[in-house]
Protein backbone atom coordinates (compact mmCIF):
# COMPACT_ATOMS: atom_id res chain seq x y z
CA UNK A 1 0.00 0.00 0.00
CA UNK A 2 1.68 3.73 -0.91
CA UNK A 3 0.71 7.08 -1.35
CA UNK A 4 -0.42 6.71 -4.48
CA UNK A 5 -3.30 5.49 -3.14
CA UNK A 6 -4.66 8.70 -1.92
CA UNK A 7 -5.39 9.57 -5.63
CA UNK A 8 -6.84 6.43 -6.20
CA UNK A 9 -9.41 8.26 -9.18
CA UNK A 10 -11.80 4.99 -8.90
CA UNK A 11 -12.22 5.55 -5.36
CA UNK A 12 -12.47 9.25 -5.34
CA UNK A 13 -15.12 9.16 -8.02
CA UNK A 14 -17.13 6.26 -6.53
CA UNK A 15 -17.03 8.76 -2.95
CA UNK A 16 -17.70 11.76 -5.27
CA UNK A 17 -20.91 10.59 -6.91
CA UNK A 18 -21.95 9.42 -3.94
CA UNK A 19 -22.06 12.29 -2.19
CA UNK A 20 -23.22 14.78 -5.26
CA UNK A 21 -26.19 12.24 -4.92
CA UNK A 22 -26.36 13.23 -1.17
CA UNK A 23 -25.09 16.53 -1.55
CA UNK A 24 -21.85 17.09 0.39
CA UNK A 25 -21.60 18.89 3.53
CA UNK A 26 -19.40 22.52 3.13
CA UNK A 27 -18.06 24.10 5.92
CA UNK A 28 -20.31 26.84 6.85
CA UNK A 29 -18.54 30.36 5.72
CA UNK A 30 -17.88 32.23 9.38
CA UNK A 31 -17.00 28.67 10.82
CA UNK A 32 -14.06 28.62 7.95
CA UNK A 33 -13.14 32.46 8.22
CA UNK A 34 -13.16 31.74 12.29
CA UNK A 35 -10.36 29.19 11.59
CA UNK A 36 -8.12 30.98 9.66
CA UNK A 37 -8.45 33.73 12.49
CA UNK A 38 -7.36 31.49 14.95
CA UNK A 39 -4.32 30.09 12.94
CA UNK A 40 -2.90 33.48 12.62
CA UNK A 41 -0.62 34.70 15.96
CA UNK A 42 -1.90 38.04 15.76
CA UNK A 43 -5.41 37.75 16.22
CA UNK A 44 -6.73 38.54 19.75
CA UNK A 45 -9.77 37.02 21.49
CA UNK A 46 -11.85 40.38 20.70
CA UNK A 47 -11.32 39.85 16.49
CA UNK A 48 -13.48 36.49 17.16
CA UNK A 49 -15.73 38.13 18.91
CA UNK A 50 -16.47 40.36 16.43
CA UNK A 51 -17.27 37.49 13.87
CA UNK A 52 -19.29 35.39 15.72
CA UNK A 53 -21.12 38.97 16.42
CA UNK A 54 -21.45 39.02 13.02
CA UNK A 55 -24.36 35.70 13.15
CA UNK A 56 -27.04 35.42 15.36
CA UNK A 57 -27.68 31.38 15.50
CA UNK A 58 -23.38 31.13 16.74
CA UNK A 59 -23.66 34.25 19.39
CA UNK A 60 -26.60 32.20 20.72
CA UNK A 61 -25.02 29.20 20.60
CA UNK A 62 -21.94 30.73 22.75
CA UNK A 63 -23.94 32.86 25.07
CA UNK A 64 -25.86 29.37 25.96
CA UNK A 65 -22.52 27.53 26.68
CA UNK A 66 -21.24 30.40 28.86
CA UNK A 67 -24.46 31.01 30.35
CA UNK A 68 -24.80 26.81 31.36
CA UNK A 69 -24.14 25.12 34.57
CA UNK A 70 -20.95 24.17 33.87
CA UNK A 71 -19.73 27.58 35.16
CA UNK A 72 -22.22 28.66 37.97
CA UNK A 73 -22.22 31.71 36.71
CA UNK A 74 -24.68 33.97 39.33
CA UNK A 75 -25.46 36.76 36.34
CA UNK A 76 -25.81 35.92 33.16
CA UNK A 77 -23.55 36.81 30.49
CA UNK A 78 -24.66 38.98 27.60
CA UNK A 79 -21.12 39.99 25.94
CA UNK A 80 -19.53 38.24 23.15
CA UNK A 81 -16.44 39.16 23.90
CA UNK A 82 -16.78 38.19 27.53
CA UNK A 83 -18.80 34.78 26.97
CA UNK A 84 -15.76 33.77 24.85
CA UNK A 85 -12.96 34.87 27.14
CA UNK A 86 -15.17 32.47 29.76
CA UNK A 87 -15.39 29.42 27.75
CA UNK A 88 -11.98 29.90 25.69
CA UNK A 89 -11.15 30.15 22.22
CA UNK A 90 -10.13 26.23 22.08
CA UNK A 91 -13.64 25.37 23.43
CA UNK A 92 -15.64 27.42 21.58
CA UNK A 93 -13.93 26.27 18.59
CA UNK A 94 -14.05 22.38 19.06
CA UNK A 95 -17.63 22.35 20.19
CA UNK A 96 -18.85 24.62 17.02
CA UNK A 97 -16.64 22.36 14.95
CA UNK A 98 -18.87 19.52 16.33
CA UNK A 99 -22.12 20.85 16.32
CA UNK A 100 -21.47 22.06 12.74
CA UNK A 101 -20.70 18.67 11.46
CA UNK A 102 -23.41 16.87 13.12
CA UNK A 103 -25.79 19.63 11.69
CA UNK A 104 -24.16 19.58 8.02
CA UNK A 105 -24.19 15.45 8.10
CA UNK A 106 -27.47 15.32 9.86
CA UNK A 107 -28.57 11.78 10.51
CA UNK A 108 -31.18 10.95 13.58
CA UNK A 109 -31.89 7.71 15.63
CA UNK A 110 -30.07 5.63 18.17
CA UNK A 111 -27.35 4.39 15.72
CA UNK A 112 -26.47 8.08 14.43
CA UNK A 113 -26.37 8.62 18.54
CA UNK A 114 -23.97 6.14 18.79
CA UNK A 115 -21.97 7.24 16.24
CA UNK A 116 -21.40 10.57 17.49
CA UNK A 117 -20.49 9.68 20.91
CA UNK A 118 -18.38 7.30 19.14
CA UNK A 119 -16.63 10.19 16.78
CA UNK A 120 -16.83 12.53 20.31
CA UNK A 121 -14.88 9.98 22.21
CA UNK A 122 -12.35 9.42 19.60
CA UNK A 123 -11.98 13.01 19.27
CA UNK A 124 -10.99 13.64 22.68
CA UNK A 125 -8.71 10.53 23.07
CA UNK A 126 -6.77 11.74 19.82
CA UNK A 127 -6.16 14.93 21.81
CA UNK A 128 -5.38 13.63 24.55
CA UNK A 129 -2.70 11.57 22.96
CA UNK A 130 -1.42 13.93 20.95
CA UNK A 131 -0.60 15.72 24.07
CA UNK A 132 1.13 12.85 25.96
CA UNK A 133 2.80 12.28 22.54
CA UNK A 134 4.08 15.58 22.08
CA UNK A 135 2.48 15.87 18.86
CA UNK A 136 2.61 19.48 17.18
CA UNK A 137 -1.26 20.22 17.47
CA UNK A 138 -3.56 18.74 19.85
CA UNK A 139 -5.89 20.66 17.53
CA UNK A 140 -4.82 19.08 14.57
CA UNK A 141 -5.57 15.15 16.56
CA UNK A 142 -8.79 16.37 18.18
CA UNK A 143 -10.62 17.09 14.30
CA UNK A 144 -9.06 14.03 12.82
CA UNK A 145 -10.98 12.03 15.16
CA UNK A 146 -13.81 14.36 14.91
CA UNK A 147 -14.22 13.54 11.36
CA UNK A 148 -12.45 10.09 11.02
CA UNK A 149 -16.09 8.65 10.64
CA UNK A 150 -17.54 11.37 9.06
CA UNK A 151 -18.34 9.17 6.01
CA UNK A 152 -20.71 6.96 8.02
CA UNK A 153 -23.72 9.11 8.70
CA UNK A 154 -23.47 9.96 4.82
CA UNK A 155 -23.48 5.95 3.67
CA UNK A 156 -26.34 5.56 6.49
CA UNK A 157 -28.47 8.52 5.35
CA UNK A 158 -28.49 6.70 1.64
CA UNK A 159 -28.75 3.53 2.90
CA UNK A 160 -31.08 2.24 5.62
CA UNK A 161 -29.28 -0.88 5.63
CA UNK A 162 -26.18 0.36 6.90
CA UNK A 163 -26.68 0.24 10.29
CA UNK A 164 -26.50 -3.21 10.50
CA UNK A 165 -22.45 -2.71 9.75
CA UNK A 166 -22.27 0.53 11.75
CA UNK A 167 -20.91 -1.47 14.74
CA UNK A 168 -18.39 -3.18 12.61
CA UNK A 169 -17.42 0.28 10.81
CA UNK A 170 -16.90 1.86 14.47
CA UNK A 171 -14.51 -0.57 15.64
CA UNK A 172 -10.58 -1.14 14.59
CA UNK A 173 -8.65 -3.68 12.67
CA UNK A 174 -9.43 -6.98 14.02
CA UNK A 175 -6.83 -10.07 13.53
CA UNK A 176 -10.00 -11.74 11.61
CA UNK A 177 -9.93 -8.65 9.20
CA UNK A 178 -6.11 -8.69 8.96
CA UNK A 179 -5.83 -12.26 8.25
CA UNK A 180 -8.73 -12.94 5.89
CA UNK A 181 -10.73 -14.67 7.79
CA UNK A 182 -13.20 -11.94 8.32
CA UNK A 183 -13.87 -9.58 5.70
CA UNK A 184 -12.61 -5.49 6.81
CA UNK A 185 -15.27 -2.83 6.51
CA UNK A 186 -13.77 -1.65 3.83
CA UNK A 187 -14.35 -4.77 2.03
CA UNK A 188 -17.82 -4.80 2.71
CA UNK A 189 -19.02 -1.31 2.04
CA UNK A 190 -17.22 -1.69 -1.25
CA UNK A 191 -19.27 -4.70 -1.89
CA UNK A 192 -22.37 -3.60 -0.99
CA UNK A 193 -22.32 0.38 -1.87
CA UNK A 194 -19.67 0.72 -4.06
CA UNK A 195 -17.39 2.78 -2.07
CA UNK A 196 -16.05 2.93 1.46
CA UNK A 197 -16.51 5.31 4.45
CA UNK A 198 -13.30 5.88 4.55
CA UNK A 199 -13.15 7.66 0.92
CA UNK A 200 -16.30 9.65 1.67
CA UNK A 201 -15.19 10.90 4.55
CA UNK A 202 -11.39 11.91 2.87
CA UNK A 203 -14.28 14.12 0.58
CA UNK A 204 -15.94 15.49 3.50
CA UNK A 205 -12.48 17.08 5.04
CA UNK A 206 -11.17 18.16 1.57
CA UNK A 207 -14.86 20.03 1.19
CA UNK A 208 -14.01 21.59 4.52
CA UNK A 209 -10.98 23.08 3.73
CA UNK A 210 -9.18 20.97 6.66
CA UNK A 211 -5.22 20.67 6.23
CA UNK A 212 -3.97 17.80 4.27
CA UNK A 213 -3.10 15.68 6.87
CA UNK A 214 -5.86 15.03 8.51
CA UNK A 215 -7.47 14.44 4.98
CA UNK A 216 -4.45 11.71 4.71
CA UNK A 217 -5.27 10.52 8.20
CA UNK A 218 -9.00 10.23 7.90
CA UNK A 219 -8.90 8.06 4.34
CA UNK A 220 -6.61 5.52 5.84
CA UNK A 221 -8.18 5.26 9.25
CA UNK A 222 -8.79 1.39 9.21
CA UNK A 223 -4.51 0.51 7.43
CA UNK A 224 -2.35 -0.62 10.17
CA UNK A 225 0.90 0.18 7.60
CA UNK A 226 1.55 3.69 8.94
CA UNK A 227 4.75 3.85 6.70
CA UNK A 228 2.36 4.16 3.47
CA UNK A 229 2.70 8.18 4.45
CA UNK A 230 5.92 10.32 3.64
CA UNK A 231 5.23 12.58 5.58
CA UNK A 232 6.17 12.07 9.18
CA UNK A 233 3.45 14.78 10.76
CA UNK A 234 0.94 12.86 8.94
CA UNK A 235 2.41 9.65 10.21
CA UNK A 236 2.28 10.45 13.64
CA UNK A 237 -0.99 12.00 13.48
CA UNK A 238 -2.50 8.75 11.87
CA UNK A 239 -0.16 6.81 14.71
CA UNK A 240 -2.31 8.52 17.23
CA UNK A 241 -5.52 8.30 15.38
CA UNK A 242 -5.61 4.53 15.40
CA UNK A 243 -4.77 4.23 18.94
CA UNK A 244 -7.59 7.23 19.69
CA UNK A 245 -10.17 4.92 17.56
CA UNK A 246 -8.86 1.52 19.38
CA UNK A 247 -9.47 2.60 22.98
CA UNK A 248 -12.97 4.23 21.46
CA UNK A 249 -13.59 0.92 20.28
CA UNK A 250 -13.48 -0.26 24.35
CA UNK A 251 -15.17 2.59 25.58
CA UNK A 252 -18.07 1.94 23.05
CA UNK A 253 -18.17 -1.44 24.76
CA UNK A 254 -17.77 -0.89 28.42
CA UNK A 255 -18.69 -2.84 31.08
CA UNK A 256 -20.00 -4.75 28.51
CA UNK A 257 -19.09 -8.81 28.56
CA UNK A 258 -19.60 -9.21 24.71
CA UNK A 259 -16.82 -6.87 23.89
CA UNK A 260 -15.36 -7.71 20.50
CA UNK A 261 -12.74 -5.17 20.89
CA UNK A 262 -9.16 -7.07 20.54
CA UNK A 263 -7.12 -6.61 23.73
CA UNK A 264 -3.71 -4.26 24.44
CA UNK A 265 -1.25 -7.11 23.67
CA UNK A 266 -3.06 -8.64 20.65
CA UNK A 267 -3.69 -4.82 19.09
CA UNK A 268 0.29 -3.72 20.20
CA UNK A 269 0.86 -7.10 17.78
CA UNK A 270 -1.10 -6.30 14.65
CA UNK A 271 0.31 -2.11 15.21
CA UNK A 272 3.26 -2.55 15.87
CA UNK A 273 4.55 0.46 13.55
CA UNK A 274 1.90 2.41 15.46
CA UNK A 275 3.08 1.60 18.77
CA UNK A 276 6.87 1.76 17.45
CA UNK A 277 5.83 5.89 16.18
CA UNK A 278 4.54 6.42 19.73
CA UNK A 279 7.23 4.49 21.95
CA UNK A 280 4.43 2.73 23.71
CA UNK A 281 3.95 -0.60 24.55
CA UNK A 282 0.98 -2.80 25.37
CA UNK A 283 1.30 -2.04 28.91
CA UNK A 284 1.48 2.13 27.85
CA UNK A 285 -1.43 1.01 25.53
CA UNK A 286 -3.46 -0.09 28.55
CA UNK A 287 -2.49 2.67 31.02
CA UNK A 288 -3.60 5.01 28.22
CA UNK A 289 -7.34 3.26 27.76
CA UNK A 290 -7.68 3.47 31.39
CA UNK A 291 -6.38 6.97 32.23
CA UNK A 292 -9.09 8.14 29.64
CA UNK A 293 -12.24 5.88 30.35
CA UNK A 294 -11.34 7.71 33.65
CA UNK A 295 -11.13 11.04 32.03
CA UNK A 296 -14.17 10.98 29.83
CA UNK A 297 -16.29 8.75 31.87
CA UNK A 298 -16.02 8.71 35.49
FE1 LIG B 1 -13.89 3.97 10.48
FE1 LIG C 1 -13.94 4.95 14.48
Amino acid sequence: MNEKLLNQEDDVKKAAELVSSIGIPSQPALLLEINKKIGRPETSIGDIADLISKDVAMSAKLLKMANSSFFGLREKVDSIQRALSLVGLKNFNRIILATSLRESVGGHGSSTEKFWNHSMTVAGASAYIAKKAGFESEEQAYIAGLFHDCGVPMLMKKYPDYSQILDYALSVVNSASLSGIKKSIIGIEEERYNTHHCAVGYLITKSWHLPITISKSVWYHHFVNIDIHSDPVTRRLSAILLLADYIGGHILYLGGSDCPVETETEWAKMHKKVVTELAMNAESVKDMKDDLVEKLYI
